[in-house]
């Protein structure tokens, strides 16, 4: 792979030589890019003689005005060469740019430039990675896809211990090395995934909703499209920014996910149903909003269109996911649900266990299948609970091709 590694202005910059000595091993080629802070703490000089090339540092290029005419947009020629973004270290400073987008130097542009694979192994101060705003930083990061290797416990440079120290160079390495050899097992099918809550209107202010953040069906979807699926994705209103490369549709009510799904339903081969869709809705909404008064409001709600089990009775040979959102029996609830609509899988999860499914970055989960198996999974970021789902389905997709060439 080509991997641009970018060099942030910490103690833990001269580590950044021994993952360039790593990569390399690796068969990888390397670009490094240093920040103006990243040069107080090691010398460009030392990146050049380990990659033979020379170091990018400034956004602005001090060469000539011929010079600077070839490579005038050298953060974007930079982007577009390249396969695999890692930064390490990974300062606070720089994770902050980048989960909101400044583009101040060389590596905050190219970061926003770049639409491969990004890697970022933080290195600060334990007090500076357990900061709200930091973890909020690399929350909304993770969620946008780029993967963290996370710090390790122990001596940190300040003199304290705790959380902070870069990770091992050869373990940033392997995880840069592993995205190499991404799967492409979906390459050829078409997969229609929806995510988020639906909005239930009652007056023209008010709806009906649920908690369902939408980040594990971003996440299946960003990982159907890292492995070649050709992806639609059927959103309810939720606080993520649209997957880049993904046809991404826009609903707020049950009603309009059903039509979009019905409308996308044709070209799928693979459903992947992870919304939670509201079970009731208000059939008569009044146009004026409902006023206060002192006594007992009741409001009558109906069913929504049950899309998974209309699915379910005419999917054909597609292959049906399903989610169950359970705080009691989840097992048998689960394989109630798969059987009643149909769906040839179903992950399930608890959702009244802290730090996982509903609103967190986490999760863990139940895969069951037709067949009876149950996978486990997580708990681990959604990222990798993405991936775990979709390496279900593509086994059982794989299995299913093999039944039919058979018969
Ligand atoms: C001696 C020293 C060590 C530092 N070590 C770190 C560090 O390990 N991690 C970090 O996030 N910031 C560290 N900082 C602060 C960063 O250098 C500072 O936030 C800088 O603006 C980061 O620049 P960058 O965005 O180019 O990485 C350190 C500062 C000093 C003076």
């Amino acid at each position: 792979m080509r991997v641009v590694l970018g060099v942030g202005g910490g103690i833990a910059a001269y580590k950044s030589a021994e993952l360039v000595r790593a990569l390399q091993q690796q068969g990888h080629a390397v670009q490094v890019v240093m920040t103006q802070a990243a040069r107080q703490f090691i010398q460009p000089l030392t990146f050049a003689a380990l990659t033979g090339r020379k170091v990018i540092e400034g956004l602005f290029s001090e060469a000539s005005p011929e010079e600077t005419l070839s490579s005038a947009v050298e953060h974007i020629a930079v982007a577009q060469e390249h396969d695999a973004l890692a930064v390490a270290p990974a300062t606070a400073d720089l994770l902050a740019k980048f989960a909101h987008g400044l583009a101040d130097d060389f590596l905050s542009t190219l970061y926003l430039a770049f639409t491969g694979h990004v890697v970022l192994a933080p290195a600060m101060n334990n007090a500076m990675w357990e900061h709200p705003a930091t973890q909020e930083n690399v929350a909304k990061l993770r969620a946008r896809g780029c993967r963290i290797v996370e710090p390790e416990e122990g001596w940190l440079a300040c003199g304290s211990i705790g959380p902070g120290r870069l990770a091992n160079p050869v373990a940033i390495a392997q995880e840069i090395d592993l995205l190499g050899i991404q799967k492409k097992d979906l390459e050829g099918e078409t997969v229609l995934i929806t995510a988020g809550p639906t909005q239930e209107p009652l007056d023209p202010v008010r709806y009906v909703s649920n908690r369902s953040s939408g980040k594990m069906g971003y996440a299946i979807a960003e990982a159907a499209a890292r492995r070649g699926a050709k992806v639609v994705l059927v959103s309810g209103p939720v606080n993520l920014a649209a997957p880049r490369n993904i046809e991404t549709i826009q609903v707020r009510t049950a009603q309009e996910m059903r039509k979009a799904v019905m409308e996308h339903l044709k070209q799928a081969t693979i459903i992947i149903k992870s919304a939670a869709v509201a079970d009731y809705y208000a059939s008569e909404v009044p146009k004026q909003k409902l006023k206060k008064t002192a006594t007992r409001l009741s409001i009558e709600l109906d069913p929504t269109p049950d899309i998974l089990a209309e699915i379910g009775q005419s999917k054909g040979d597609r292959l049906l996911v399903g989610f169950a959102a359970e705080t009691q029996n989840l097992i048998e609830e689960a394989r109630r649900k798969m059987n009643s609509k149909k769906c040839d899988m179903l992950v399930a999860n608890y959702v009244n266990q802290d730090g996982i499914g509903f609103e967190s970055d986490r999760n863990e989960v139940e895969i069951l299948s037709r067949s009876g198996e149950i996978a486990h999974a997580g708990p681990a970021d959604k990222i990798e609970i993405a991936e775990k789902i979709l390496d279900q389905i593509a086994t059982l997709r794989l299995s299913l091709h093999a039944a039919d060439a058979r018969a």
